[in-house]
């Protein structure tokens, strides 16, 4: 099959680039040798709505069919039928364990679940009122300085130590930055619990009562987290990618993605959604005036939870997510009136034209908080678990970057600054 090329006419001279194409068809132009071969041409692409950053074997995602899978494996085949450790395995591996691999895969992890002590003092440090994405992502940063070495890449056991431990770290860390604002003891839970079982523990049990697990709230939890463990080159996985590709260590690198996640366009939003529908229904439950305010140009508003950058049709996620938040909330015998204002929210935007013409649908963050809210979780906590549940996606794409010897990131740019002019003494200014 002849090689398809891309034809490009610049100034009167004639390039050619060569084409790749994916195994789902999708298609690029090749211009790594733009820049040599036009004698300085760069292209430019803010926010890379059409730049390709990588290739990659972990996440597609089809935006105008709202599909997406996990090496292969649909959304909802997974959180249908596998559970988050499976799925984490997935992602980093690249195959389902066999129930012998999973259960190693789990023995090691929780072997490296205990975080130094020291941490403690640096959690002490924060004030109650620091926002737990912060406080996450200094401790995730403080844990390069308790495990200093770096990891070999070529070396399968030294990436496979490091992969435990951060999966066994991480879940204390997220447990620790929400009891800290509670004011609770800093708890470890049961290693003979589940991972997600232990979570909920570590997280919820009271100093002076047994914690008693609820399996609807294990279950919508785990499902929570698989349906967050992966999105391909989003905002902060390209920012580990981006931080992983200087050869910084992996913990270093997932710090610089808790950061990236933090902002509401990205992960904050499940927060800002929550803190949105609570405006609402204080306002009176007035949704047609914030449709209104999202519409108006002049209005910084807009509508949290609304909009994604690659799905232009339904989020899968988001669907999966609504469905659990019935049955959940019905399940835990939770009525809760944001609920309907997000239904009624989610109705008028569908069936408003400003929506439709933009291929505005709900995204993952519209209805996860209020799953979170009916499972007790504070709502400054959504983030976190958002991260709780993007760290496998994380550590998968930063593996990948690193094996396939991607080089570092450092884009160019076209300058629009002042040409050259003479200094100037201050006592001639
Ligand atoms: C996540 O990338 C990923 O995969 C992310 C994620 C993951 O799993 O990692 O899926 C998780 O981050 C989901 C998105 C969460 N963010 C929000 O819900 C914040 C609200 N949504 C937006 O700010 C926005 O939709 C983005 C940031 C999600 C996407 O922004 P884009 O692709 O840069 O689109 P844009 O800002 O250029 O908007 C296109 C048009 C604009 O109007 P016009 O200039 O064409 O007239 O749509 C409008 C925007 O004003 N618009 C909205 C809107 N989102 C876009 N108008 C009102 N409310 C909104 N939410």
């Amino acid at each position: 099959m002849s090689e398809k090329i891309a034809k490009l006419e610049i100034n009167g001279e004639k390039y050619e680039f060569p084409v790749i194409e994916g195994t789902e068809n999708e298609i690029a132009i090749d211009i790594k040798n733009l820049r040599g071969s036009t004698n300085g041409v760069i292209t430019i692409d803010p926010g890379y709505k059409n730049t390709g950053s990588c290739e990659s074997a972990i996440t597609f995602l089809d935006g105008e069919k709202g599909i997406l899978r996990y090496r292969g494996y649909a959304i909802e085949d997974l959180a249908e039928k596998a559970d988050f450790l499976e799925v984490a395995y997935l992602l980093i591996f690249g195959e389902l364990p066999t129930s012998k691999q999973l259960a190693k895969f789990h023995k090691d992890i929780k072997a490296q679940s205990i975080v130094d002590d020291d941490i403690k003092k640096i959690i002490d440090a924060f004030p109650k009122t620091a926002h737990p994405m912060g406080v996450l992502a200094s401790l995730t940063s403080a844990l390069t300085a308790f495990n200093p070495s770096s990891v070999n890449v070529d070396s399968e056991e030294e990436m496979y130590n490091a992969i435990v431990k951060i999966l066994g770290k991480f879940p204390v860390l997220v447990a620790w930055a929400m009891r800290k604002k509670q004011g609770l003891p800093l708890d470890y839970g049961n290693s003979s619990l589940g991972y997600v079982e232990n979570i909920l523990q570590m997280m919820f049990k009271k100093p002076h009562e047994e914690y008693k697990l609820n399996p609807i709230v294990v279950n919508a939890l785990d499902k929570l987290l698989i349906l967050h463990a992966d999105h391909e080159q989003n905002c902060s996985t390209s920012t580990v990618r981006m931080v992983g590709s200087s050869h910084a260590g992996l913990f270093a690198s997932l710090a610089a993605g808790i950061s990236a996640l933090w902002g509401p366009l990205h992960g904050g939003a499940n927060q800002a959604v929550l803190e949105m529908l609570e405006g609402i229904r204080e306002d009176g439950g007035d949704t047609k005036k914030y449709m209104a305010k999202a519409k108006d140009k002049s209005d910084s508003f807009r509508l949290m939870g609304f909009g994604h950058r690659v799905y232009k049709n339904f989020d899968p996620r988001a669907t999966i997510i609504k469905k659990a938040a019935d049955e959940v909330l019905a399940d835990l015998g939770v009525e809760d009136p944001i609920l309907d204002i997000a239904k009624g929210l989610e109705k008028e935007a569908l069936e408003d034209s400003y929506f439709v013409d933009r291929k505005l649908y709900p995204n993952v963050d519209f209805y996860s908080g209020i799953i979170y809210r009916g499972m007790g979780i504070p709502t400054e906590m959504f983030t976190v678990m958002f991260a709780l549940g993007r760290l496998p996606g994380w550590i998968a794409q930063w593996r990948e970057m690193r094996l396939r010897k991607e080089p570092i990131g450092r884009p160019r740019q076209v300058y629009i600054g002042e040409n050259h002019r003479e200094f100037s003494k201050i006592s001639d200014r």
